[in-house]
C-alpha cells in the first residue's frame, strides 16, 4: 500500500488503548482547559484520525509561517497549509500541560490532553500574510480569509493526545471514517490502484461520471468518495443530506464494491489550490494513490482560475514531495451531440450550446420550486433526496 506522507507507518494522535484513554480522561478534568474554535477542533480530529500524519500537534509560529510562505515546516517537511490553534487571550502559559475541549458537542468534553510548548503572539500583519499565503487574498469577502483572520492571535503550540472525535464519530457514525480505517477497509477489499473523490457537495452526473472516468482511465480497483462532514458557509447542502444523495447514487448506478462512501471532520477552508494540495495529503495517508482535482477545486466565488488546483502541482509542489498522483479532470458535462457525460476538452468540435450547463443557482432555484433538475445533469433519485431538503427548508 501507498506509504503515508512522511514516514514509514502511520502515525495518528488517537490514543487507541482504551487504559492509557481513559488515564488521560481522568487526568484531563484535573487540568486547566481551553476551548477551542471549530478550526483548532478540527485540525485536532485530523490529527487524531491519522490524516495529518507525521505532525505531532499544534504547529508554532516559526512553522506556521514557513508553511504558509513556502509549504514547507522549518524541519523541511513538506505541508501546504498552517495545522495551528489559533485563539484568542488564553491565560495558558508555556510549559504546561492543559485539557482542550471541543466545541459544539454539548457540555464541551474534553478532545485532547496537550503539553503546551509555547503560546505566541501572532501580530495582524502575520496573519495577514499567511492569509494572502493560504488563500491567495485577502479580501474579507472571501469565507476561509473572514475565519482565518477571526480566530484570534494567540498561537498555542504542541504535541496532543487525541481522546475522541468530536461530533464527527456520533453525528455521521456510519460515514466519518480515519485514515486508519481506511487503510484497513482497502487493504480488506485487496485494492492496490485507489482513487479518491473529494467532495463538499451532492453528487450530480458529471461528478458521478467523472468518478467513473478516473476509474476506467486509471485501472484503479476502486474509488473513495471523501465527503467533507464539517463546516461550510451558509447555502452549502448539509453533510447528512449529500450523504445520503451519495450513498443512493453509489447504491444504484456502481457495481457492488467499487465504491466506499466515506467522510472526514475537517472544515471547508475555501483556499482552492493550497487546499487541494492539502487534499492530496491526506488522501495519501488513507491509503488512496491518487486524487480527482476538476475545476474549481476547493474553490469559492471567483478568487480562483478554474485549474488553479491542477497547476500547483506541477508548478509549486516539489518533485518527490508527494507519492499520491493527481486525475486532472477537465470541466465534465452532458454533451446533447454525443449522449453522454464528457470532459470538455476532448469535444473540441462543441460549442457551449451543445452542452447541458446550469449554474448552481439555477439548479438550486429548480430543487426548492420542487422542480427535478433534467436526467442529464441529475439522477433522479438524487434530485428527489435534495427537493425534499429544499422543501423543508422552505416549509
Ligand atoms: S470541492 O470544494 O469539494 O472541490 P465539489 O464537491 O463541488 O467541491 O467538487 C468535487 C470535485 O469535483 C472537485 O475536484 C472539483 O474540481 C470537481 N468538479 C466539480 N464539478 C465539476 C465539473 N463540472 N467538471 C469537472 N470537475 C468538477
Amino acid at each position: 500500500m501507498i506509504k503515508p506522507h512522511g514516514s514509514d507507518i502511520l502515525q495518528p494522535l488517537y490514543v487507541a488503548d482504551p487504559d492509557a484513554r481513559a488515564k488521560l480522561a481522568q487526568e484531563a478534568d484535573t487540568l486547566p482547559s481551553l476551548l477551542l474554535n471549530s478550526a483548532a477542533a478540527a485540525n485536532a480530529v485530523m490529527l487524531g484520525a491519522g490524516y495529518f500524519n507525521p505532525l505531532s500537534g499544534y504547529m508554532n509560529l516559526a512553522d506556521a509561517l514557513s508553511v504558509a510562505a513556502d509549504m514547507q515546516t522549518t524541519t523541511g517537511l513538506f505541508w501546504p497549509v498552517p495545522v495551528g490553534n489559533l485563539t484568542r487571550e488564553t491565560g495558558i502559559t508555556a510549559g504546561r500541560r492543559i485539557a482542550i475541549r471541543a466545541p459544539p458537542v454539548e457540555g464541551n468534553p474534553v478532545l485532547a490532553g496537550r503539553d503546551v510548548e509555547a503560546v505566541e503572539t501572532v501580530s495582524d500583519e502575520q496573519i495577514a500574510t499567511m492569509a494572502g499565503q493560504i488563500f491567495g487574498t485577502n479580501d474579507a469577502g472571501h469565507p476561509g480569509v473572514a475565519t482565518f483572520t477571526a480566530l484570534g492571535n494567540q498561537l498555542v503550540s504542541g504535541p496532543i493526545q487525541v481522546l475522541n472525535y468530536s461530533y464527527f464519530s456520533s453525528e455521521f457514525p456510519g460515514t466519518f471514517q480515519t485514515a486508519v480505517e481506511i487503510r484497513g477497509e482497502i487493504e480488506k477489499r485487496g485494492w492496490n490502484k485507489v482513487v479518491a473523490f473529494q467532495t463538499r457537495n451532492p453528487m450530480h452526473l458529471a461528478h458521478e461520471e467523472l468518478c467513473r472516468m478516473a476509474m476506467e482511465r486509471l485501472g484503479a480497483d476502486g474509488c473513495i468518495v471523501h465527503m467533507l462532514l464539517g463546516k461550510l458557509k451558509a447555502g452549502d447542502i448539509p453533510a447528512d443530506v449529500r450523504d445520503a444523495c451519495i450513498r443512493k447514487m453509489v447504491d444504484v448506478y456502481f457495481p457492488p464494491n467499487s465504491v466506499m462512501v466515506s467522510g472526514y471532520g475537517f472544515d471547508m477552508l475555501y483556499a482552492g489550490p493550497r487546499e487541494a494540495v492539502l487534499h492530496a495529503v491526506f488522501r495519501q495517508n488513507m491509503g488512496a494513490t491518487h486524487l480527482i482535482v476538476g475545476r474549481d477545486h476547493a474553490g469559492v466565488g471567483d478568487y480562483y482560475g478554474p485549474f488553479d488546483a491542477q497547476t500547483i502541482f506541477s508548478e509549486q509542489v516539489p518533485e518527490g514531495a508527494l507519492a499520491i498522483e493527481i486525475f486532472d479532470a477537465d470541466h465534465t458535462a452532458w454533451s446533447k451531440k454525443l449522449n453522454r457525460v464528457v470532459m470538455m476538452r476532448e469535444a473540441p468540435d462543441h460549442d457551449k450550446d451543445d452542452f447541458v450547463l446550469l449554474s448552481g443557482t439555477k439548479v438550486r432555484e429548480m430543487l426548492s420550486e420542487g422542480t427535478a433538475p433534467p436526467p442529464e445533469f441529475s439522477r433522479p433519485e438524487v434530485a428527489e433526496i435534495l427537493m425534499a431538503h429544499y422543501q423543508s427548508e422552505n416549509a
